[in-house]
């Protein structure tokens, strides 16, 4: 009854039992899984776990940490694999800025957020958007190129309420995962208290952001039942609730057709 939108399991972390832990997802409840890509490598993983499993979908994207080495050529080859090869892949993603780390120079990830936004519109895709200590600049290339046509998800969402409500203006999603139990997360849970559900996403960003009780360790979809449970009793409602007006949400943003799932 989840959907999990924004995981990597093409990540090497799970190497070791990738395919031991995807098929355990059904029987836990998780009914669909996003694979986000991040780098070129994941892109194509991607891809195939796409192929491979019923239940998960795919976004292809180039994180902005991964933008120095980009080329033109990257993103035809994106637009390529969306238009001729898979209908499976439902976003671009994940696109945006990361101003935590120095490099890339910040002139370089505004550059590469642009032309991926522009690659959405043209696809007519939503977007899911990874934006850390760049608040201003990400809401200003989000409004100048009129993301509120396409729609998307601000992923991980680590902003105050403020910024919320301009994310909700322009018909963003808010993605919320394991960070939300953490004891320190007074401000995320607040935000949360004032987005209203029906504009939430549950997501894990596994293999990273284990909710409590398993902060520190490798994150799995499994573990979104910790979120949605601290997001019900915020919201003062029931975690079914939660788990289904989440899922909902996802598959009106990402126009995915129930009926599709396993034909
Ligand atoms: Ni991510």
């Amino acid at each position: 009854m989840i959907f999990e939108s924004h995981a990597h399991y093409d990540d090497k972390a799970f190497d070791p039992d990738r395919s031991e832990l995807l098929n355990t997802m059904t029987e836990n409840g998780i009914d669909y899984i996003i694979n986000i890509g991040s780098d070129i490598p994941s892109l194509q993983k991607t891809l195939d776990l796409a192929k491979q499993y019923p239940f998960i979908y795919g976004a292809l994207g180039i994180h902005p940490s991964d933008t120095a080495s980009l080329s033109e050529d990257n993103l035809i080859w994106v637009k390529e694999k969306i238009q001729k090869e898979d209908s499976k892949i439902i976003a671009i993603g994940e696109i945006g800025l990361d101003y935590y780390w120095n490099e890339p120079e910040h002139k370089i990830q505004k550059f590469w957020f642009k032309k991926q936004l522009e690659l959405a519109h043209e696809l007519n895709l939503p977007v899911v958007i990874h934006s850390r200590e760049a608040a201003k600049d990400t809401l200003d290339i989000l409004r100048e190129n009129n993301v509120s046509e396409i729609g998307g998800v601000m992923h991980c969402f680590s902003y105050t309420k403020e910024t919320a409500c301009e994310c909700l203006n322009m018909n963003l999603y808010i993605g919320i995962g394991g960070v939300i139990t953490f004891k320190n997360a007074r401000k995320i849970r607040e935000a949360a208290a004032f987005i209203p559900l029906d504009k939430i996403l549950l997501e894990t960003d596994c293999p990273y952001l284990a909710p409590m009780p398993y902060r520190g360790k490798r994150n799995n979809s499994t573990y979104l039942t910790y979120v949605a449970k601290e997001i019900a009793a915020i919201k003062n409602t029931t975690y079914e609730n939660v788990c289904e007006q989440t899922k909902e949400n996802a598959l009106r943003l990402f126009k995915i057709n129930k009926s599709t799932l396993f034909t």
